[in-house]
């Protein structure tokens, strides 16, 4: 790892992949009337296609990235011991060296995590600050009696603000709230890197550092959610002067070094199809966790996981930090949002680390947030082009456990999601040109009404009819 790396020349020049394809699997494409059929009967919802019908698959960079050679030649030193695998040892040294951390639970994804760590940390009553919800970490601060309090800071809930950390945290609006309920009552700060919700916004390196202080003063944890920690490295030296010349790789672990442990989704950075990890650097939480995923994941050696799976995770991690690796990954994102933007689309910005986001509110101003102008934008790009997104609105954002009413986000966002490695710069072309032509079109939609709507994560499973 070297600590100085060589910006300049590479400033000038294109972002072009730091690598060459070397298997490809045929997409099928389909046509407009196959399309209305198909998104007819996922009753206009994207998760609900068949992938085979999808021809750009940007639903989520999560487990779908492509692995590399060294990755998939160490799926074949797999060693499938129930009981410690040589490649969780290397998969733990990964963790360590790349994030930091000193204890490492393995998991079968993110979600796995959050479930230990919520059971571990969480009591009925307890308040859980964190910069902007996602989806199933909320859920399992929820169902283990926690609430979640939003302290994000006002700029990430405005799609067109250009501030270049709105993943920061209002640290006004955290102490204020730690005022209130009290520091016994809030086990831990919940810090997402690269925020999901906000449209991929980083938070800043100094922001970390003064939630660090107030939780110091108060003896509070934070805890971090490391799912795409690399990319808002990436963006901490692309954003944050100091950090000019550092390598990505010192980035993150200094970044994680303000934090006391992590829930990873290794299925979107780290390179692979699945897995995950909770770190933690406290022994007595560790023996806790590492007691609790034997219930819900399998043993803590392998916590879900093929030993090839481990492996697969642990080489992912490696290549990931890898300063060419991250600068491509990231300004794919870039130039895809940047042809819509020149194109006059409404867009999250700045544009975000994994995706583009649609802003729907924008783009559809005659459909009220009640008919889902996300979900139905989402729909209309599969019908338009086989290009499969997802929403990120209201639909996601489910109802108030108190209330039962519909929380209604600020943001109504539908995700062009990047998987890594996977599509060439002509697919981002095509998807362009298609989202410009339902622009020119949109007049003509209208929204949806929902017919089904599932008790736990609606988004996942909810059902639409064309109004
Ligand atoms: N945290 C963040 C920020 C995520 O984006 C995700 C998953 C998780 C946690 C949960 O991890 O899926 O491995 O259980 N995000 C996916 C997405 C589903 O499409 O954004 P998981």
């Amino acid at each position: 790892m070297t600590d100085d790396i060589h910006l300049r020349p590479y400033s000038r020049r294109s972002w072009a992949e730091p690598y060459k394809i070397k298997v490809v699997e045929p997409l099928k494409t389909t046509t407009r009337t196959e399309r209305e059929q198909a998104i007819a009967f996922a009753g206009y919802n994207t998760f609900l296609l068949r992938s085979e019908d999808v021809y750009i698959d940007l639903l989520t960079d999560s487990g779908t990235s492509a692995m590399s050679d060294y990755q998939w030649a160490g799926m074949m030193l797999g060693d499938e011991a129930y009981a410690g695998s040589k490649n969780f040892y290397n998969l733990e040294k990964a963790v360590q060296n790349y994030y930091g951390y000193r204890y490492v639970v393995p998991t079968h994804q993110g979600r796995g995590a959050e479930n230990i760590l919520s059971q571990i940390l969480i009591k009925p009553g307890d308040y859980i600050p964190g910069n902007m919800y996602f989806t199933t970490t909320r859920l399992h601060q929820e169902l283990a009696g926690g609430t979640f309090v939003d302290v994000i800071i006002d700029e990430a809930h405005d799609p067109a603000s250009l501030h270049p950390f709105k993943g920061n945290v209002d640290l006004r609006q955290l102490a204020d709230l730690i005022e209130q309920v009290g520091a016994e009552r809030i086990p831990y700060i919940s810090i997402a890197a690269t925020v999901n919700m906000a449209g991929g916004q980083p938070i800043s390196m100094a922001n970390l550092q003064a939630v660090r202080q107030i939780a110091q003063i108060h003896g509070i944890r934070i805890i971090l959610d490391a799912t795409r920690a690399v990319e808002n490295a990436y963006f901490i030296q692309q954003r944050e002067e100091k950090y000019f010349k550092q390598a990505t790789a010192s980035i993150l672990r200094e970044f994680c070094s303000y934090t006391d442990g992590c829930t990873m989704s290794g299925k979107k950075d780290a390179l692979v199809n699945i897995g995950g990890w909770l770190s933690l650097n406290d022994p007595a939480l560790y023996e806790e966790a590492s007691n609790l995923v034997v219930i819900y994941e399998g043993l803590h050696t392998y916590g879900g996981m093929a030993g090839r799976d481990m492996e697969a995770m642990a080489r992912g991690i490696e290549e990931s930090v890898q300063d060419d690796h991250i600068r491509a990954r990231v300004r794919q994102v870039e130039y895809l949002g940047t042809k819509l933007k020149d194109r006059d689309i409404p867009i999250v910005v700045p544009i975000g680390g994994h995706a583009v986001y649609l802003d729907a509110k924008t783009f559809f101003p005659h459909i009220s947030q009640d008919h889902f102008p996300a979900q139905r934008l989402a729909a209309e790009l599969y019908l338009e082009a086989g290009i499969r997104a997802m929403e990120r609105g209201i639909v996601s954002a489910g109802r108030n456990k108190e209330t039962g009413d519909h929380y209604y986000p600020n943001l109504e966002l539908v995700r062009l999601t990047i998987p890594r490695r996977v599509y060439t710069q002509a697919h981002m072309d095509l998807t362009a040109e298609a989202v410009e032509d339902v622009y020119y079109n949109r007049d003509r939609l209208r929204g949806l009404k929902m017919i089904y709507e599932p008790k736990y994560l609606r988004f996942f499973q909810a059902r639409f009819e064309l109004l």
